[in-house]
């Protein structure tokens, strides 16, 4: 899908444009858009409101054709509510609207003509943002593993949006970063959806030495010797009942000054959690090949960066295996030392998650970073706090934390892949004691997706770090089963905004 800006001016009106769709807005109180007004010379489209088939509101849509006096071959009425207060809710459902028309239509090219600008205190550059990740949701196929794929959508494949000739070079920007954010969720969805006898520590390897390939980035992959000799005793313990062998992966993105210290990005890459000896139930176990979300986004968001050229120095970590039974695999009661020295009682296989990112987050203190974001689908009890609209946001609370967490909420509010805050406190942290190692692998059945943050907390205290916990925002279940590639746009959005404070 091709996305472009089409700038008008006095001679190109939007009447004029010749193409095989235009969307133009209209309300619930009936009035019409600017650009609807524009089309409306021989009243066809205020007739058409008037005949009852469109209401206006948010995600109501018509389709005409042989509008009077429009060169365009169609016009698609669009609702976008109270005119007076679209909220973004609003536009969103109304771009989701278009966008599942435009995959229908007999057309190939289209004009978004949608005021920009109609949701307060959001700008044209939110407009197009949101416009483009919805169009590109509704175009996604996840059946590269069908034998008999779905025919090609005919639907439209290039989009323009109208804008004035004045706002054309920031809606150009608009347009490069949100198709960027498309390509990198696009990366991520596709890595999440593969069943975990594709998608393994190797074939996850194999997908970051492309992408250093394909945008020349630095790339490392570390395998069991290499862990070894690291000393990282618990992200190894994980992977003692699996076959497929282990990948610790680092790629590297040095956009900006080689003395600035980058910003780490590390993921959960889990490719399969049967949850080992203390195994899962079977219902829905399928899913549990969603378990290396966090890791399939920051290669996303990796994607996103590198096609932006950010000017900032990224780098993603990604500690990379399978959770699996057998007979050598760790068994309740053991206890092993991770990289960091402290040692660690494993009183329930199935909390892997934090046993490979501990000895992640202790390996990137090699790289002095400004800051540390760690991302993974940690607890199921995450889901049971926050639902699937916000991924959990945890940091400790002094001033650097607290800045740090407002950046990634911020992102999370302006991509529309929202956060919300959770806490981080000693008293929690009490819950991880263990009457013979320095702590166990988990805090009991009360605040689940605290105590696994304050388990990582403790291997973090060397730099500014954050932790998004995505189990309930990943993947969806049932009917729509699929990746999200959430949380690419906050992680995207974050890293735009630190490249942008840096020039
Ligand atoms: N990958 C799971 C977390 C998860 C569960 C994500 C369900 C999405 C949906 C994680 O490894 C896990 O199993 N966590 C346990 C922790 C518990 C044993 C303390 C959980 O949440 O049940
Ligand atoms: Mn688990
Ligand atoms: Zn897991």
């Amino acid at each position: 899908m091709d996305f472009s800006i089409k700038s008008l001016d006095a001679k190109s009106t939007i009447a004029s444009i010749k193409t095989g769709c235009i969307a133009v807005a209209v309300f619930e109180n009936k009035n019409l858009s600017s650009a609807a007004q524009a089309l409306n010379h021989k009243g066809d489209i205020s007739a058409a409101l008037k005949s009852g088939d469109i209401s206006g509101k948010a995600g109501t849509t018509l389709l005409l054709r042989g509008v009077n006096g429009v060169a365009a071959e169609r016009v698609l009425l669009v609702g976008l509510g109270k005119e007076e207060a679209v909220s973004e809710k609003d536009f969103s459902s109304a771009v989701q609207a278009m966008a599942r028309v435009f995959t229908t239509l007999g057309a190939s090219d289209a004009i978004i003509a949608l005021p920009l600008d109609a949701v307060a205190a959001r700008d044209a550059s939110w407009a197009i943002h949101s416009t483009i990740l919805n169009t590109r949701d509704a175009a996604y196929r996840g059946d590269s593993l069908k034998s008999k794929k779905e025919p090609a959508a005919s639907g439209v494949r290039k989009i323009a949006f109208a804008v004035s000739t004045v706002s054309a070079s920031i809606a150009k920007e608009a347009v490069a970063h949100a198709v960027a954010v498309a390509n990198g969720v696009a990366l991520t969805k596709d890595l999440g959806n593969l069943p975990a006898n594709v998608c393994t520590p190797t074939y996850l390897a194999n997908a970051a030495k492309k992408m250093a390939k394909d945008y020349k980035l630095g790339v490392e992959v570390l395998d069991r010797k290499q862990l070894q000799a690291l000393k990282m005793g618990s992200f190894l313990s994980v992977t003692n009942g699996s076959d497929e062998p282990p990948k610790f992966i680092v790629l590297k993105h040095m956009g900006g000054k080689a003395k600035d210290a980058p910003v780490v990005l590390v993921g959960k890459g889990i490719t399969f959690d049967s949850g080992g000896i203390s195994l899962k139930p079977g219902a829905a176990m399928d899913e549990m090949k969603y378990d290396m979300g966090g890791a399939a986004s920051v290669l996303g968001t990796m994607r996103a960066v590198a096609e932006l050229k950010l000017k900032l120095n990224v780098i993603i970590v990604i500690p990379s295996c399978e959770n699996m039974p057998s007979g050598s695999a760790t068994k309740p009661g053991d206890i092993v030392t991770s990289m960091s020295g402290q040692t660690i009682e494993i009183l329930n296989t199935d909390a892997e998650g934090r046993l490979v990112l501990c000895d992640a987050l202790t390996y990137v203190e090699r790289f002095k970073p400004a800051a540390v974001v760690d991302v993974a689908t940690l607890t199921g009890a995450c889901i049971t706090a926050l639902g699937h609209h916000n991924s959990g946001l945890f940091t400790r609370s002094d001033d650097a934390h607290d800045a740090l967490a407002h950046e990634l909420l911020n992102a999370g509010k302006a991509s529309g892949d929202t956060a919300w805050r959770m806490p981080i406190e000693d008293s929690y942290q009490e819950q991880l004691k263990s009457n013979f190692a320095d702590m166990a692998n988990i805090g009991g059945p009360a605040a689940g997706s605290v105590t696994a943050a304050c388990f990582l907390e403790r291997y973090t205290k060397k730099y500014t770090w954050a932790h998004l916990d995505i189990a309930g925002t990943a993947w969806k279940s049932g009917a729509a089963k699929g990746s999200t590639g959430r949380p690419v746009p906050l992680l995207t959005m974050f890293l735009v905004k630190r490249a942008q404070a840096g020039e």
